[in-house]
Parts: structure tokens; C-alpha cells; sequence
């Protein structure tokens, strides 16, 4: 008998195809994430589950799948959408797909960084509504990227990916993290450890790559905002909680920080209407930090071989509670 398994959601083939050749699948189609119920329900006597960001996996829906679970795979680097600690209890090992998407994560934040410094999407819509009549001495003016001061909050593989993407600008490169790197890291990346009062003060580009956790929520705050220099730029491609909203819109505002770039909001997703998605210097995108088909792909691949070595009882290539192995 094959194991079963419940996928959330369509995935690259590069995924699927492996999990339907070695499993009984139940998959939810559609486009939006199954309802918490449709989720209990299809999690039932499930061997496994491959999970989104988008997908609560705690202890009510370990207790509707049964004791027959053996693994959860999410399919992606962050993880918290799960309640380790309840799982490690049940001795569940769950899965997440780090490193194949560090770099595409990366370029996309420093896309964000150049398309919120040299306002590109406020310029395409000047463009679009009919606007540009003439070259304008004062038009559009932004920040300069060149030269400035980045400063990295989460110094782990992809805030790293960033200060390489600093450097090619010829950027000097700040970085905030709990566990500072080694000396020859720093080195080899041109960045130095600072404090988080000196990061926000002095950086004029702030990027965010830390994970959601009860330290890092809403760890850039109304005071955090005003601490930074008029012409700072926010980007946040972490987790949207990281950032209080409020105290963001009105820091935009204001004019107490220049502008924005966002692939993560809070909530998930903005609508149209939300003031973030309405100011001009607040540029929006749909968390798709990670969303090229190369990478796409190779997450999928990853987060399948985690789910099939998960229901055969085999150690996950990626774990993220190894101590259940103890
Ligand atoms: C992740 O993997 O955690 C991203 O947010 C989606 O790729």
C-alpha cells in the first residue's frame, strides 16, 4: 500500500511528479488555500503533509490528522505558519526548503531597493496616466544607491546574498544579528557588526532578513521608524509581522523615512484599497521573493524528497526539529 499524503496546493511538477508516483495523493486544487476545515478534513489519516506559508499546522490539526502522521514538509525556507514545539512533542519531524531559494530572494530585495529609491513603479504610472510632458530638472527625484550605507537586520544566508549585492554598488555594508559572524566572513563580505540603534541611524538603505519569531515582531516599530534618516529606505522580504503597519503608513507619510519596498505585508494579502498599497512611495508586490521557475522548481523537489523520506520513516534531507531524532 502506498502512503498518503495531502498536498495544499498545486506545485512544480518537479514536486508533484515524484509524490504521485510514490504516494496516494489528495490535492487541493484551486488557487486560494483550503479553508481550515477543508484543511483538517483532507489532513485526516494522512502519512504526510505538504504544507504553504499560507497553511496553520498546529496542535488542533495534528489532533485531526491522527496518530498516523509522520511528517510535515513546507514548502518553504520560513516556517512559521508551524508549531514546532507540537510537533517535536509528537515526534513529527517537519521539513523546510533552505538554500535553493537564498539568492533569487536576494535579488528580488535589492530590487525592491532600487525600484523604492529611484521610484520606478511611481515613474512607470507618471508615464502610463499620460503625465510626462517634458524632461524635468526636479521630476522623480530619488536617492542615490551608490556609495550609501546598507545596513542588514538578520545576517543569515540570503541577508549575506545582500551585502554581496551592496558591495557590487559599492555600498558600505551594516549588519545587526544576534549571532555576529566569524571575523573572515566579514571580511570576505566588506560588512561590520553594529548595533541596532547605530543601524538605524546611519544606514540609509535598511533591509530586513530575520525570521518571525516574538523578538522580531513588529521589531520595526513607530520608534524604530523614527530613528532612521528621512531619506532611509525600508525594504522587508522577511515575514510582514516584522514591520508594524501602522507605524509604517504614517512614517511614509509623514516623510520621517523616504520610501518603502514590500514583499511581505501584514496583513497577507494588502487589498487594493489598504493606504500601504495606495502611497506613492510605498512599493507593493505579492510575496514573490522566491518566485522564478528555476527556483520555484528546485523548492518543490526539495520540499517532495523531505514529505517521501518523512512517510518511509527515513531521516528529512532538511529537517528543521533534528532533535526529534534524539
Ligand atoms: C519562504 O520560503 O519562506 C518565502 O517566504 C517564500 O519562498
Amino acid at each position: 500500500m502506498k502512503p498518503t499524503v495531502f498536498v495544499t496546493r498545486v506545485l512544480p511538477d518537479e514536486g508533484l511528479a515524484p509524490i504521485r508516483e510514490a504516494c496516494d495523493v489528495d490535492l487541493w486544487q484551486e488557487e486560494s488555500p483550503p479553508p481550515r476545515d477543508e484543511l483538517l478534513r483532507l489532513a485526516e489519516g494522512k502519512d504526510g503533509i505538504l504544507s504553504l506559508l499560507t497553511d496553520r499546522i498546529d496542535q488542533e490539526l495534528l489532533d485531526a490528522a491522527g496518530p498516523q502522521l509522520k511528517v510535515v514538509s513546507n514548502f518553504a525556507v520560513g516556517f512559521d505558519n508551524i508549531d514546532i514545539p507540537a510537533l517535536t512533542r509528537r515526534k513529527i519531524p517537519a521539513g523546510n526548503t533552505p538554500g535553493v531559494l537564498t539568492e533569487t530572494t536576494a535579488d528580488l530585495a535589492f530590487a525592491l531597493l532600487m525600484a523604492a529609491a529611484r521610484r520606478i513603479p511611481e515613474s512607470v504610472e507618471y508615464v502610463k496616466n499620460d503625465r510626462w510632458k517634458t524632461w524635468g530638472p526636479m521630476l522623480l527625484m530619488g536617492v542615490d544607491i551608490h556609495n550609501a550605507t546598507l545596513g542588514i537586520v538578520g545576517f543569515g544566508r540570503i541577508g549575506r546574498e545582500m551585502a554581496r549585492r551592496g558591495r557590487g554598488f559599492g555600498m558600505r555594508i551594516f549588519y545587526h544579528d544576534v549571532h555576529p559572524a566569524t571575523p573572515e566572513d566579514e571580511a570576505e563580505l566588506g560588512a561590520r557588526c553594529v548595533e541596532m540603534d547605530e543601524l538605524l541611524r546611519d544606514a540609509d538603505f535598511i533591509s530586513l532578513h530575520v525570521n518571525l519569531t516574538d523578538e522580531t515582531h513588529h521589531l520595526i516599530n513607530a520608534d524604530a521608524l523614527r530613528a532612521m534618516k528621512p531619506t532611509a529606505v525600508l525594504v522587508n522580504t522577511s515575514r510582514g509581522p516584522v514591520v508594524d503597519p501602522v507605524a509604517l503608513e504614517q512614517a511614509l507619510r509623514n516623510g520621517e523615512i523616504f520610501a518603502a519596498g514590500l514583499d511581505v505585508t501584514d496583513p497577507e494579502p494588502l487589498p487594493a484599497d489598504h493606504p500601504l498599497v495606495l502611497l506613492p512611495n510605498c512599493v507593493v508586490v505579492p510575496h514573490i521573493a522566491s518566485a522564478t521557475k528555476v527556483t520555484r522548481g528546485k523548492m518543490a523537489a526539495m520540499a517532495a524528497a523531505n514529505l517521501l523520506a518523512g512517510v518511509r520513516g527515513e531521516r528529512l534531507p532538511t529537517p528543521i526539529n533534528p532533535e526529534v531524532y534524539e
